[in-house]
């Protein structure tokens, strides 16, 4: 697609719509939307607009959609596959100025937000009417709802409560035509033709802008346990993960961090309370939660019995609110250390959990072919492990030329155990070159073909998702 370069004349329009105030060009403003939380990438928008409202998008849309101009949707800017870098230049839409709940039906435990509320704002929000909006992402203090939903994210909730998906009810969308439709219906059950809400959730930003969104709540959880369990051995680790959940207990977190994600986050973050033995490889983060403590009680009891035929370290169980919330920061925190510890590539590989423990050898045998460390943690319970290949001693000839095969190779085991390439960061622009080992010519043809329906002039977050060969 031929894309027009943005004149002084289109930024005009752009200020007559959302005013000239909303409508930056300054180095700063484009340097700030030039890059997310992937990796070290940067992509310099041509002009950065804030919109207010649906309408003032849709005229933005419609006007880019007849001028050819590419428009990239951006939230928090936190996202871990490229998905709001502006790689074809054109407009960032920063949705920051639509950060407004709307509504809390508290008789249907709904609520109706706009795009650019902070996860936890929305969270706190419900739950101070009893009401519980449990996917948490590790972002989800500075991430935005809007993005969470574009990109299907997860975090360490959903082996009990699912991931967003599990939770919208239906979306405002601007079409990349300008107009302004509603998905679904704010009901439970839906068996009305297609299910476009679906359809847009991790969609990434390249099939409409998301203006408004319903999702369903859940009542409040008042209590939890959360315990921290070493292991001598990282793949008794994952073993674990599925003997807990065969004994048919449902933690509302199982967790796994390698012993270099607690180190580098023990180093990063300065926090030197966690007691690490020297023959500890592997750690699990058990939470679980309920309404009545003395189930809790039992449950946790049950945990430790499925424990016991486990060699394990001595268990760290959270005495207090702020020693949870201590324990949250650092497994929250695990990405972060990595990202400022070394260069690195970062997968979000996701298997059938049961086959945790094949995936992780997997990681490490092909890491050892081709000479790379990684650093591997993430939610077990979901069998999504998140791998932080790390670029340490590689020189820059293998890291680029090696690195691709060895990750294509790891995509490949993956598909072989029945998993996929991304759980929940999406595959944005780094994963798409891979995007033929998880499927067929004739599978990605179905998706572009959607894609073209939404945005036939490809202005919707262009280059994503999809190979550059097709
Ligand atoms: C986490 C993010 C990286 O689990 O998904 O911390
Ligand atoms: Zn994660």
């Amino acid at each position: 697609m031929n894309y027009r370069k943005i004149s002084p004349a289109d930024l005009e329009v752009f200020a007559k719509i959302v005013g000239g105030y909303y409508v930056l060009t300054d180095e700063e403003a484009l340097k700030k939307a030039a890059s997310d939380e992937t990796e070290d990438l940067e992509y310099v928008p041509e002009v950065v607009i804030k919109p207010d409202t649906a309408g003032e998008i849709s005229r933005v849309l419609a006007y880019c959609n007849e001028h050819i101009i590419p428009v990239t949707v951006r939230g928090a800017g936190t996202g871990l596959s490229g998905g709001a870098l502006a790689v074809r230049g054109g407009v960032v839409l920063d949705m920051g100025r639509m950060n407004r709940i709307l509504n809390l039906d508290t008789d249907n435990f709904q609520v109706t937000t706009e795009p650019g509320v902070i996860t936890q704002v929305l969270q706190e929000h419900v739950l101070e009417r009893g009401l519980f909006y449990p996917p948490d992402p590790s972002s989800r203090g500075s991430c935005f709802i809007g993005g969470n939903i574009a990109e299907n994210s997860g975090g360490p909730r959903a082996v009990k409560y699912g991931v967003v998906k599990d939770y919208v009810l239906n979306l405002e969308v601007v079409l990349a035509n300008g107009e302004i439709i509603w998905t679904g219906a704010n009901v439970l059950k839906n068996a009305t033709g297609y299910n476009l809400t679906q359809l847009i959730v991790g969609s990434e930003g390249t099939l409409g802008v998301i203006t408004k969104i319903v999702l369903r709540l859940i009542p409040a959880v008042q209590h939890n346990v959360l315990m921290l369990v070493p292991f001598p051995s990282a793949t008794e680790a994952c073993r674990a993960v599925n003997a807990i959940l065969l004994a048919g207990i449902t933690p509302s977190a199982l967790e796994f961090m390698e012993r270099q994600a607690i180190l580098l986050t023990i180093e990063y973050s300065g926090n030197t309370s966690i007691p690490l033995t020297k023959d500890t490889e592997a750690h699990l983060l058990i939470e679980l939660d309920g309404k009545e403590p003395n189930v809790l009680q039992h449950q946790a009891e049950e945990v430790m019995k499925v424990l016991s035929a486990f060699e394990t370290g001595e268990i760290l169980f959270a005495d207090s609110h702020e020693q949870k919330e201590m324990l949250w920061a650092l497994r929250r925190k695990v990405g972060e250390a990595v990202k400022n510890h070394s260069v690195y590539k970062e997968e979000d590989t996701v298997v059938p959990r049961a086959a945790l423990p094949q995936l992780l050898a997997t990681v490490k045998k092909i890491g050892g072919e081709y000479g790379f460390s990684s650093v591997c943690y993430g939610h077990a319970g979901d069998g999504n492990l998140h791998v932080n290949i790390l670029k340490g001693d590689m020189s820059e000839d293998e890291w680029e030329n090696k690195l691709p095969i060895a990750i294509r190779e790891l995509f490949t085991e993956v598909v072989k155990l029945g998993g996929t390439l991304s759980g929940e960061h999406g595959i944005g622009l780094v994963q798409k070159g891979y995007m033929h080992t998880a499927f067929s010519d004739t599978q990605l043809r179905l998706m572009k073909a959607i894609k073209d329906v939404f945005d036939p002039n490809g202005i919707l977050n262009p280059r994503k998702i999809f190979p550059d060969s097709l």
